[in-house]
């Protein structure tokens, strides 16, 4: 098998627009399979493959990273105004050959999927396992959104008039979208927001996360090499404070975010306050995300699926499990099963393909989570703690809480909080979750339809799943984004996501 075909969904899942309004294509199989706690589940023509691709990561040579240098306030303004010079020819370049770039950029990554997947481990601190599964995300934002791209921005929407009148609405871009993007997924995120606006025709200037400046170079540096003009995106390195200058520019006719809630109310403070014309904003942030699990559920099943849900990417995905309920009559078996899950994780050395948790992003993060975990361990009950590497290293943590309430904030690594909850107070459990204010993926495990139904009924989360676990969604397949505390709602990878990017325009002429 070569090695592209382990960074590739089966045929054009993402193909055509077509394919992409029929999610019911066979998913591709985890690069470890379902079972990563036990096998790797790899057949014998994918180890090979992966070998090969293990050889090739090993021999790319990466940039340095003192390469780029953090943009001063006078580079971040004249980055914007460079932009809005080049969003007039951009905006006017046809949809196809819009599109064509994205694809174009889509076959490079896949041609270079060893180079990012090499830099998403060194960089980003990402297992071999989380930086292919990103690689073939961000593939697939490219050419998803060329695909739905060129169908909304190719031709105006003719629509009815009287006799003697012409209509139609088109889609246009909007102008400088800046694109603020988290190092969590500083290849996929990135590019997705930084895709989908340049394919509804915005001119883009990006702010990648400090943490993370040399994966997006490099796809910028791709996206150019692809046919976008430098003059329609620019790149801007640096903090917070270069994100401020940006997003107070009064040239910017957009902002696309994902990272924390705090962070994203600050930008939309900051746009409110400027005058000119109002500028949207399009944030996906985290959750304190819940799993519900009934006495009906599977136990093997759930085991996995907590796992996976909470510690996969050592818990630094805003879509992992925090908060676990769980039916009383069945607490103590699960926590037995999934502590036991935990327990085979192996923590280390990112390139290793042996390593299925890495780091966590710096010292900072490390500090964090070990203050909460600390915490944690004088009020609740600790039903597994494991052992870390030296290093910035965190552990999967399992802790028992009395009361939901307790947990007031995402935390953001790999600690699973546990609540019980008696079968026929389960109306509190959903109070509980909808008092927390976010909305972004819950899951749900049982066999009464009733229950699931009315769980999902009632609650105004994102992206739910039942009977299975809660993250990795797949673009075309499972669009994502979150509501409330999570995000103003733009579901990144599906089919409403670039409307948002643009304006519409309606003409009517009296022919
Ligand atoms: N989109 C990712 C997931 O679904 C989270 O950011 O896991």
């Amino acid at each position: 098998m070569p090695i592209s075909q382990l960074l590739r969904r089966p045929a054009d899942i993402i193909g055509s627009a077509d394919n992409a309004n029929h999610p019911n294509i066979p998913l591709p199989r985890d690069l470890y399979g379902p079972q990563r706690k036990n096998s790797r589940g790899i057949e014998f023509g994918e180890r090979a493959a992966l070998s090969k691709l293990v050889s090739a990561i090993a021999a790319e040579r990466l940039p340095a990273s003192g390469n780029i240098a953090d943009a001063t306030e006078m580079e971040a303004n004249a980055a914007v105004s460079a932009a809005r010079a080049g969003f007039t020819n951009w905006s006017r370049t046809p949809a196809k050959t819009r599109a064509a770039v994205l694809k174009k950029a889509a076959d490079l990554l896949e041609a270079r999927a060893a180079h990012f997947i090499a830099l998403l481990q060194r960089e980003g601190g990402k297992t071999l396992d989380d930086s292919v599964s990103e690689v073939r995300e961000a593939v697939d934002f490219c050419r998803y959104y060329a695909a739905h791209g060129r169908e909304l921005f190719g031709e105006s929407k003719a629509l009815p008039g009287p006799t003697g009148e012409s209509n139609a609405l088109r889609l246009r871009g909007r102008g400088v979208f800046v694109a603020i993007s988290p190092w969590n997924f500083p290849l996929a995120i990135f590019l997705g927001q930084v895709t989908a606006a340049l394919m509804a025709g915005n001119a883009v200037v990006a702010k990648p996360a400090e943490q993370t400046p040399l994966i997006a170079a490099e796809a910028i540096r791709l996206l150019h090499e692809a046919g976008a003009p430098v003059s329609a995106l620019r790149l801007v390195k640096g903090d917070g404070r270069v994100g401020g200058v940006l997003v107070a520019h009064p040239d910017i006719a957009g902002v696309v975010f994902t990272g924390s809630t705090e962070v994203a109310r600050t930008i939309n403070r900051a746009l409110a306050a400027k005058d000119g014309p109002i500028v949207p904003l399009i944030a996906e942030t985290g959750g304190i995300n819940a799993m519900v699990v009934d006495a009906t559920a599977l136990p093997e099943q759930v085991a996995d699926d907590v796992v996976t849900s909470a510690f996969r990417s050592a818990g630094q995905r805003c879509s992992a499990l925090r908060l676990l309920f769980l039916q009383d009559d069945v607490a103590d078996r699960m926590i037995e099963m999934i502590a036991g899950a935990a327990r085979e994780l192996v923590i280390g050395d990112p390139c290793d393909p042996a390593t299925h948790i890495g780091p966590v992003i710096d010292a900072e993060a490390k500090q964090r989570l070990d203050t909460h975990v600390e915490r944690m361990k004088k009020e609740a009950r600790v039903h597994f703690a494991g052992a870390a590497p030296d290093g910035n290293y965190v552990a999967p943590h399992i802790f028992e809480l009395s009361d939901a309430g307790q947990l007031t904030e995402e935390v953001f690594g790999p600690v699973l909080h546990v609540v019980r909850y008696r079968a026929e107070r389960f109306d509190e459990v959903l109070q509980s979750v909808e008092r927390s204010g976010y909305g972004l993926t819950l899951g749900i495990h049982s066999r009464i339809d009733d229950t699931v139904e009315d769980t999902i009924e009632r609650l105004q989360v994102g992206n739910i799943y039942v009977n299975r676990n809660m993250i990795g969604a797949v673009v075309g397949v499972q669009p994502f984004g979150g509501h409330g505390l999570s995000g103003t709602g733009p579901k990144a990878g599906g089919p409403h996501y670039l409307a948002r990017f643009a304006t519409e325009q309606t003409v009517t002429i009296n022919t």
